[in-house]
């Protein structure tokens, strides 16, 4: 299903989107950096109202302006105001912080969505100490932008819902394997505009991942509609600058082109980033456990 789809039901004669009523019920975003600003924002752009929505951050002065200057200085809370008030909880902070949240004030059948990448969900029901759904989503520049893709594990009807409001085309996955291949694939819009490569080989790459996980149907969909096949072959202006603007250093995307650079094809290109999240959860978990055994 294409965005169009996705948003139809949900637009209004002024190209607004509507509907959130009451079920959506308290949204809480803890983490108000690039992406839980970037959830943010277009929820209340697109007219949820404020007054439901709480954020909590670190402490950060320019975090705190930003939201200020959201017009969401009343929706500031500290995180454990925040985990016991709100009905659904959107964790974007990052993956190493998890354990500094107070996450035993959840509110009972709170909702609580990770967008914390690598983090697995095996890990986070134990941190929580109940269900947790993970989400995937593309970058705060395409979600922005109303071009935005996401993705949850298990399936959860009523934040996709909510999600698809706010623009975003959601990707059904069957297995958490199948979300972290969705987290290689959304990094590919960023490769292809670093180095060009040409169409029939990022086909046959697609198609062998595609062979293995479903969700790389519609995700190919999305990436040749942010990077049209034929400019994929072309573009090179601005290569540095742009790669500095979507690469971690040591993350997926890095890991992807440095193979790239070095002479792997794109397919191959594409599973050394799955081993590359394997390798990231893999420290992630070690650190989480390091930590919950200090602090036993
Ligand atoms: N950026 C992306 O493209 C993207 C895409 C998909 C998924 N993700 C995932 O989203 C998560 C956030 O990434 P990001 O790029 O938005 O990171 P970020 O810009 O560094 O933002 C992290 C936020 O977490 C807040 N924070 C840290 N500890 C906290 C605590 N104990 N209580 C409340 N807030 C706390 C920080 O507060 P202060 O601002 O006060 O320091 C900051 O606002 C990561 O797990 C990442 O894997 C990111």
């Amino acid at each position: 299903m294409n965005k169009a789809e996705n948003c139809e039901k949900n637009i209004n004669a002024s190209g607004e989107v509507t509907g959130f009523g009451k079920k959506s019920g308290i949204i809480g975003i803890v983490g108000f950096g690039h992406l839980g600003s970037s959830l943010a924002y277009p929820l209340v752009k697109n007219g949820y109202p404020k007054e439901d929505l709480l954020i909590a951050h670190k402490g950060s002065a320019l975090t705190r302006e930003r939201a200020v200057g959201m017009g969401l200085d009343r929706a500031l809370v500290d995180a454990r105001t925040l985990m016991s008030s709100a009905d659904i909880i959107f964790v974007a902070t990052r993956p190493q912080d998890v354990l500094s949240l107070p996450v035993s004030s959840v509110k009972r059948g709170a909702l609580v969505v990770s967008c914390m990448a690598g983090l697995p969900l095996d890990l986070l029901n134990d941190i929580f100490g109940g269900p947790v759904c993970r989400m995937m989503c593309s970058g705060p520049d395409t979600i922005l932008e109303g071009r935005g893709a996401a993705t949850l594990f298990p399936a959860n009807e009523r934040i996709e819902a909510l999600l698809r409001r706010i623009g975003l085309s959601i990707m059904p996955v069957s297995a958490e394997e199948e979300l972290d291949s969705f987290t290689v694939g959304i990094c590919i819009p960023a490769m292809l505009l670093n180095i060009p490569t040409p169409s029939d080989e990022v086909k046959e790459a697609m198609d062998l991942m595609e062979a293995n996980y479903p969700v790389y149907g519609p995700l190919r969909d999305w990436v040749c509609e942010l990077v049209p096949p034929n400019d994929a072959e072309k573009i090179t202006e601005g290569r540095g600058e742009r790669l500095a603007n979507v690469s971690t250093k040591g993350g997926i995307t890095e890991a992807m082109t440095t193979s790239l650079a070095l002479g792997a094809s794109f397919a191959a290109a594409l599973l050394r980033g799955m081993e590359r999240g394997r390798e990231i959860t893999d420290d992630i978990r070690k650190s989480v456990m390091d930590s919950v055994k200090l602090a036993g």
